[in-house]
């Protein structure tokens, strides 16, 4: 059966001794969109990502990834097939610069499809890819910059065009803009803005305007499970996300 979705999670759990992270979610992404993940630290948003991304193992159910199995594949089998991911804390080599660090990234993705070919033709391939997302992100001024000397928001920046080097179709993107001044994210909005013309995002972001402004759908998840999902617009009027957040948030006010 070929369904609609680029991927779908069924049943989707994943346990840490008695603590259930991800509870029996059923997920999916339609090809083309930008999908946000909402919810409340804690909530199992970068456990769900670690989940497709092959980062751990579920506990039980089933991710369909174009309509085949992929639940307990490797990180490096789920990128082979296309799905690429960020962390939600900075991961780049400090001492590399901009350019290494995303010639490391394509060489990873490259050096799985033309694993014995070591020759002149794949070093320009791998140097052609890194600053061709060194364009799209923007950052080629910084190219032969060590990626300790760039500022945090450009680092963040990296890190999207890192994952854009291994060539994805999917991109899970765990709050890329987390920590990031107010320029520094509308930056970041509009190269999401502009990446989502041609590849799918499954975003995790606190920050409501950028959500707001860019996800097509919106999935809110709260301890483990999904309270509700839909257009960003159905989200945005929902009194059941509502009372979660301006719950939360008084509760953390009057505390
Ligand atoms: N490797 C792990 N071992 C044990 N518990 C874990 C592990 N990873 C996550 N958890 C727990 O699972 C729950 C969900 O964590 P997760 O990181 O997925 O939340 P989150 O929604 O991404 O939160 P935040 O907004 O703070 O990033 C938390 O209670 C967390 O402590
Ligand atoms: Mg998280």
């Amino acid at each position: 059966m070929h369904s609609e979705a680029m991927l779908v999670t069924r049943g989707l759990t994943r346990r840490f001794g008695g603590l259930v992270a991800v509870n029996a979610v059923d997920f999916d992404v339609k090809p083309g969109e930008i999908h946000a993940i909402l919810g409340p630290n804690g909530a199992g948003k970068s456990t769900l990502i670690n989940l497709l991304s092959g980062e751990i193992p579920p506990s039980e159910g089933e991710i369909l990834f174009r309509d085949q199995p992929i639940q307990g594949k490797s990180v490096r089998q789920t990128a082979r097939l296309g799905i690429g991911r960020s962390h939600q804390k900075t991961n780049i080599f400090p001492r590399l610069t901009c350019l290494q660090n995303c010639q490391l990234a394509a060489r990873v993705h490259m050096g799985g499809i033309f694993a014995s070919w070591r020759s002149r033709a794949h070093a320009r391939m791998v140097d052609e890819r890194a600053r061709e997302v060194l364009e799209t992100c923007h950052l080629m001024a910084r190219a032969d910059t060590p990626a300790a000397d760039m500022s945090y928001g450009e680092q963040r920046q990296l890190q999207i065009a890192m994952v854009l080097a291994t060539a994805p179709s999917l991109m899970l993107l765990d709050e890329p803009m987390a920590g990031m001044g107010h320029e520094e994210t509308a930056q970041v909005t509009t190269l999401l803005e502009r990446l989502s013309d041609r590849y799918t995002l499954v975003l995790i972001e606190h920050d409501m305007d950028s959500v707001f402004r860019l996800a097509d759908r919106i999935t809110v998840m709260v301890d483990g499970c999904v309270l509700e999902s839909g257009p960003t617009e159905q989200i945005r009027r929902s009194e059941k996300v509502r009372d979660v957040y301006l719950g939360r948030h008084h509760e953390e006010a009057t505390a």
